[in-house]
């Protein structure tokens, strides 16, 4: 199931995430790519495409079960698609996402749960969402030898305490307590950190104060990597987008010409033709019929 991270095999591992961005004064530096996924044949197709880190997102959600939020997605769910990526995964990185509710409760419930991402389903990193308040959290995760992958800005998390999905950092003060927000991640010890509808400005701020690496959605191409929702770059989402998640292709139209084709070959018989059919050897003889004595 999982690739054992050996150094030269092409596996892309967290202290390589890490020496890339001490190196990023270099102009070898590369950015790190990152999408989500939440199956075996999108993590493959993704794995296979170059994508460095795979995370297996909340967003899951929205896109692929139909909720209106990243709230009701529960930590069975966050497992049973973390394995799937696994198993479609051999160089990328995979870092799930911890889901709402899985690390509110407790310290020790917390880790014990972040355990099972990496025991039962593979994942060789998990991502909170939060800054300053998650700095105990963070703290406990590393020493468990969990690597973290940080979340700030946007926080689909806290819609509720946001009041919506809102860029943000957009004030003096909003941009004070983000920088301290990705600075508490940092010095509690994660390894990266998400950046989510941030000014590109404060982004590029954030990112040349941070020693670890900053992953942007939403954040402008200062980052040091780049994340965006599969589905969103596919086209593959029912509502509108918002303004950074360019669409790469439109998987949805193309899905969508495809249903229509099959339902109207079945409806006028043009489908199975007889070579999409298998054939018997000789003919059947018609069966005697069975009499059944009363
Ligand atoms: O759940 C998710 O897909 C995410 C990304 C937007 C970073 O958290």
């Amino acid at each position: 199931m999982s690739v054992a991270a050996n150094p030269g095999n092409g596996k892309i591992t967290v202290p390589e995430l890490l020496q890339r961005k001490s190196l990023a004064a270099d102009s070898s530096s590369k950015k790190i790519i990152s999408l989500t996924a939440y199956d075996y044949p999108t993590a493959r197709l993704a794995d296979e495409a170059g994508v460095e880190v795979i995370l297996v997102g909340d967003s899951l959600g929205m896109v692929v079960l139909g909720y209106d939020s990243t709230l009701p997605v529960t930590l069975d769910e966050m497992l049973h698609h973390t394995r799937a990526v696994r198993r479609g995964t051999r160089r990328s990185l995979v870092v799930a996402d911890m889901p709402y509710g899985s690390y509110h409760a407790g310290i020790g419930e917390s880790v014990h749960n972040a355990v099972r991402f990496v025991k039962e389903a593979g994942a060789e990193a998990v991502k909170v969402e939060g800054g300053e308040r998650r700095l105990e959290l963070i703290t406990r995760l590393t020493e468990a030898e969990i690597p973290v992958m940080g979340h700030v800005g946007l926080t689909p998390q806290s819609v509720n305490a946001l009041g919506g999905y809102r860029v943000q950092g957009k004030t003096t003060d909003a941009a004070e307590q983000l920088l301290r927000d990705a600075r508490a991640v940092e010095a509690a010890g994660a390894f990266a950190v998400v950046l989510e509808a941030v000014p590109r400005e404060l982004a590029a701020q954030i990112t040349r104060d941070l020693r670890i690496p900053t992953i942007g959605i939403g954040a402008g191409p200062d980052c040091d990597g780049q994340i965006l929702v599969l589905h969103d770059m596919l086209g593959l989402t029912f509502g509108p987008t918002p303004k950074f998640a360019r669409q790469y292709a439109n998987i949805g139209e193309a899905i969508s010409k495809a249903m229509h084709a099959y339902c109207e070959d079945v409806r006028r018989g043009g489908f199975p033709s007889d070579a999409e059919s298998y054939h018997s050897g000789q003919t059947v003889k018609p069966q005697k019929p069975i009499h059944i004595a009363c």
